[in-house]
Order: C-alpha cells, then structure tokens, then sequence
C-alpha cells in the first residue's frame, strides 16, 4: 500500500501496462447461462461457435488495452444484472414507464423494498459510463429495455466499434455512444472529440453517430459505473464524479450505481497500471466522498448513498501475482441517489 502519495494530474491510463499477463486467463471454462444465452439468442451465434467467438473477440479487446475484466473474462459475468438494483433499473427503463409521472419505489443495496419512493416525470434515460465493450447495455436491452433509451461513454472508441462485433448487432442495436475522456470534459473539448470521431466514423451506415457529452446534460437518470471510479486516486475521482453529477437529471431519485474494488482499509493503493495509485473505498470513506461531491457542488445538492462490501469475485485475483492486488480488497457495490 502507498499511502499519503501526492496526487498526481488526471492522465490517461498509459497503453503500456505492466505484468498483464498474470491477469490474462487463456480459457473460457464456465460461461454463465446467462452470458450463453445472450450471445445466442440475442447475437444469434450458433451454441458450438459461442466460446470461439468470444475467445477472437477477447483477443482483438485485449489488444485495445489489457483490463483485468477483459484478461479475466470478467466482462462475461454482466455484472449490472448482478447489482440488486438492478430490478429497480428494469422498471425505470421498460417502456411502460414513459406512459405518465410514476412514483416508483426505490429499493435498498440489498435488493429489498427500502421505504422510499421517487416521482419520475423526466423520460428516464440511462448512461453506461466507463462502458468498455457495452456487454451490460445488451443484456439491458434482451431484458426488455429499448435500446434507444441507453447510451455508453467510453475513451476507447475501439471498444465500441468491437462491441457490434462481439454482440453481432449492427443493425438492430441503436443505443447512442459518446466518445470522451471524462477526466478531460468540459463541453468544448467534447464537441472536437465527438467531431474527430464522427469523421473517423463508426463506420457502418445503420450504427448511430456518436452523441456529444454536452447534449446528456441533465438528462440522464441512471448511470451505471462500473469499474471505472476505482482505477482512479482519490482527487480525479472527486473530479469524475462532479462532470457525472451535470449528466444526471436534477429529478430527485436520480440515480449512479455500481461496482468497484473497494477496501476493508481505505486509502490509496497501486494503480492498476503501476502509475500512481487508485482510491479503495469502505462504506465510511464513500459517504464522505459523496458528501465531499455534494458540499463542491453546493446549491443544496443532496445524496442518499448505500454501500455493500464483500469479498466476492475479489478472491480469484489474490493468488495470481497481480501488483495492484490486496488481502484488503473487497468488491463493493453502490447506490447514489439524488435526494
Ligand atoms: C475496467 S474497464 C470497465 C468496463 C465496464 N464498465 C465493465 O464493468 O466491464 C474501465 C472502462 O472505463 C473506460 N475509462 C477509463 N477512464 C475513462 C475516462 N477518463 N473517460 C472515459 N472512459 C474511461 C476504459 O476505457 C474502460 O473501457
């Protein structure tokens, strides 16, 4: 652990990662049903081809940037449909939502009614942020949610071009995407990246151009964050997680929910990439956190924030000699509303 390090500047994630191959699993050995039955029958790829076509597609992401989700195949497991928010998720987004304002009961971290229950007026819209391969807006959609409902933000535009690849859905698949740096974003520098990739196209004419960070301004009402605030020291978290508040919508019950590598011990800890360090949450440091959000952000800006930590899916990464790994890591997952 490197505690009390100096924060460094927001940088990107370099290409060049160090020791990724301890995080590289060759085989696909137990592919969730779940997983199975997305890519045939939403992507329609034969049973026998499913493993092979997912190893090649593997391949070509893991040439785009060596995640530990993507060398440990931890894009298989879906993971927002994991989340026990997820049901709320579903009766946000499912069409009949958009018929009037509803009241909807939100639940709790632990999937259980929680009491409290939020007035939806706004068209609820969801934004997959940090979306890499866009695994988690497919299942949302072959859950039942329309696809033009959801979008995905990602810095690696390559992930995006793949994900048609990977889910065989050029043409139905209509879910906008934002090409940003978020760490980068105020609105003028979004518009020259979206102009840069518009040109540089996502190429096929039924895909949808990529969409501006500045046109989600208080527009969205879910942003799934996965993965995304943990490989990031404590200040460029606060930084990502103000530029996400201005996506949400201000409707109360606005909602940011996830997983991430958290901590029994929180602090800063090496980085994924060896660069500078990441910040590992407990439920006490990510209230403060979000308190910290609330009070920069000012104008009586309020949270409700859950957490809950356990060791699950955190136990596989301990023996295969990855730097960044931790007997302190816990996987945490979190709900952020906006109250
Ligand atoms: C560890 S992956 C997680 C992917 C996915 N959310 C999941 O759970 O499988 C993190 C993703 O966030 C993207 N990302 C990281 N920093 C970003 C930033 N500053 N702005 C936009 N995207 C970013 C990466 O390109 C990558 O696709």
């Amino acid at each position: 652990m490197t505690a009390n390090i100096p924060f460094d500047d927001a940088t990107l994630p370099p290409k060049k990662v160090d020791f990724c191959e301890s995080w590289y699993s060759p085989d696909i050995k137990d592919l969730p049903v779940e997983t199975r039955d997305l890519f045939e029958q939403y992507s329609r790829i034969p049973a026998e081809d499913v493993v092979d076509h997912i190893q090649k597609m593997r391949s070509r992401a893991w040439d785009i940037y060596p995640y530990p989700c993507i060398g440990q195949l931890r894009f298989l497991n879906l993971s927002l449909s994991r989340h026990p928010l997820y049901p709320e998720v579903l009766a946000r987004l499912r069409p009949q939502i958009d018929l009037e304002t509803q009241r909807l009961e939100s639940l709790n971290i632990s999937g259980k009614s929680s009491g409290i229950s939020y007035i939806h007026s706004s068209p609820q819209v969801l934004l997959d942020l940090g979306c890499c391969l866009a695994q988690d807006l497919r299942k949302l959609v072959f859950d039942g949610v329309p696809s033009e409902k959801l979008y995905g933000l990602d810095v690696e535009k390559g992930f995006i071009d793949l994900s048609y690849d990977l889910f065989n859905d050029h043409t139905t698949f209509k879910s906008q995407f934002v090409i940003a740096d978020m760490l980068l974003a105020d609105v003028s520098r979004d518009s020259a990246l979206d102009a840069d990739s518009s040109t540089d196209g996502l190429s096929a004419d039924s895909i949808p151009a990529p969409t501006s960070l500045a046109s989600l301004e208080n527009r969205i009402s879910v942003v799934v964050a996965n993965s995304i605030f943990h490989l990031y020291n404590y200040a460029d978290q606060l930084r990502l997680a103000k530029r996400v508040v201005r996506l949400l919508s201000p409707e109360r019950g606005s909602l940011i929910l996830g997983r991430q590598v958290g901590s029994s011990q929180p602090g800063e800890y090496n980085a994924v990439n060896n660069q500078g360090t990441r910040y590992a949450h407990d439920a006490t440091s990510f209230r403060r956190f979000w308190d910290q959000v609330a009070e920069d952000i000012g104008g009586g800006c309020k949270f409700r924030v859950e957490t809950v930590l356990d060791e699950e899916e955190i136990g596989d990464n301990k023996d295969q000699g990855q730097h960044w790994s931790e007997p302190n890591n816990r996987r945490m997952r979190f709900g952020v509303w906006r109250e």
